[in-house]
């Protein structure tokens, strides 16, 4: 088999340059969100540009998420760039999700108002991405819109929508799974390796996404179980915005692992380059959009993503603590929080402020290769200050344990959320098992 690459892009939550997307109303929403909404069709541009210039990699695979908020014209806004990026040359292949449809929650923006804009019937979604993936398909289960593609000699694509009830079931039904099941064989028994790619995070990315509903599919243990048992090896994902690659062990010994990749429309502004080498190695290279024609007030693309992502936790603070506790927070240093708690932070953290060492530690977590791992200052300190309140959150684990056994110890479960000894969330060579087929 020839050395074969892709590039994986998703999240792009396109909002079309012709809608309003101006004053309070657009503000209100826009504080507390991690995408740059306005921004798209700037970001997209100059993303798709970077796509263009590789000509070596014609495939784009894209698992779903295309606009912001099921509005019509914003799809017709990207297919019109998905159709250039075809004429360049790429072969593009899509999934849609639940941002693309309409639900009622389609609207431009001006002054304090909100307008209603036409949405997109989900019932349309194929047909109108017809020349992404679902007319070259070598097989389809047209109820959910999945579909299978071959994409090169001896390499299939498993494109399972896991859009579920529309509800709160966020994924893979049992005539879907049976069907997918079957694809799979049929691709093992004519020689080909195929993996999968679904919208939804397969795995829970960090131990925190375990009490996260909507962080993975929401029968992820039965389908991982499933996928990884019937040979897939490899699952390609989006959703939560986040950066990682996460293994899933089956009781029969099989694995699964998940890529999942950022939004590409906000921190962490991420694609991916996957590349496989040969019959049992697979590269995965990470990538950002390094600039974009738009009034950053000065900041580079990486600055401005990265402030975008932590006023919208800051104001996520805002909201949730009252105003006095907030008032506390602000000025809250590690230090201070040493002497109240008695023991001694590092001094190379201890005048940091504790809400900006917060808000970091959560854009870490959607960054990936999350650096405080065992021996480094900030590990220290947070475990010294663990140790200190182990009296109180000793209580919490008796009274959480038995519901969600993950939090039965809660030093163990903040410290893994700081730091991962991986280090593969963003570039990483895995090893897969082509040799079989
Ligand atoms: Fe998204
Ligand atoms: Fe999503």
């Amino acid at each position: 088999m020839d050395k074969f690459s892709f590039y994986l892009v998703t999240d792009t939550h396109y909002f079309d340059n012709s809608y309003k997307r101006s004053g309070e109303a657009y503000e209100r929403r826009s504080r507390t969100d991690q995408k740059c909404v306005a921004e798209t069709p700037a970001i997209i541009d100059a993303g798709f540009a970077q796509l263009a210039k590789d000509k070596e990699t014609d495939v784009i695979l894209i698992p779903g998420d295309l606009i912001y908020r099921g509005e019509y014209q914003s799809h017709v806004g990207f297919r019109e760039r998905l159709y250039r990026l075809k004429e360049q040359g790429k072969r593009i292949y899509l999934i849609t999700a639940r941002h693309d449809y309409d639900s009622g929650d389609s609207f431009e923006f001006e002054g304090d108002k909100m307008i209603p804009v036409k949405g997109m019937p989900r019932e349309e979604l194929r047909e109108f991405y017809k020349d992404f993936g679902f007319d070259e398909a070598i097989s389809e289960h047209k109820k959910t819109m999945s579909y299978v593609i071959q994409l090169t000699h001896g390499i299939r694509l498993l494109a399972l929508n896991c859009d579920g009830d529309l509800k709160n079931f966020k994924g893979i039904f049992d005539d879907q799974l049976e069907w997918a099941l079957n694809e799979v064989k049929k691709a093992h028994d004519s020689g080909n390796y195929i993996f999968a790619m679904t919208h939804y995070p397969l795995l829970p990315f960090s131990p925190i996404m375990n009490l996260v509903g909507d962080a993975h599919l929401t029968d992820w243990e039965k389908v991982a179980t499933a996928l990884a048992d019937a040979g897939v090896d490899l699952i390609f994902t989006g959703h939560m915005h986040a950066q990682s690659v996460t293994e899933y062990k089956t009781e029969n010994g099989n694995t699964i692992t998940d890529v999942q990749t950022g939004c590409f429309v906000g921190c962490p502004c991420a694609y991916r380059k996957i590349t496989f080498e040969d019959r049992n190695t697979v590269n995965i290279k990470s990538y950002t959009i390094n600039d974009f024609d738009y009034d950053k007030g000065g900041r580079t693309a990486q600055e401005y993503f990265k402030w975008r992502f932590d006023r919208m936790i800051e104001v996520k603070m805002h909201e949730i603590l009252p105003k006095p506790a907030m008032k506390a927070v602000d000025k809250l240093t590690v230090k201070k929080i040493g002497r109240l708690l008695c023991f001694k932070p590092d001094k190379s953290v201890e005048n940091r402020l504790a809400k900006d060492v917060g808000i970091e530690l959560v854009r870490n977590i959607f960054m990936g290769d999350e650096p405080y791992i065992k021996g480094t200052p900030m590990y220290e300190t947070m475990s010294k200050m663990l140790k200190r309140l182990h009296p109180i959150t000793h209580i919490i684990e008796k009274k959480v344990k038995n519901k969600n056994p993950i939090l039965a110890d809660l030093d163990t479960f903040i410290l893994s959320m700081i730091g991962d000894e991986n280090q593969r969330d963003n570039n990483a060579v895995l090893k897969i098992n082509k040799n079989n087929y």
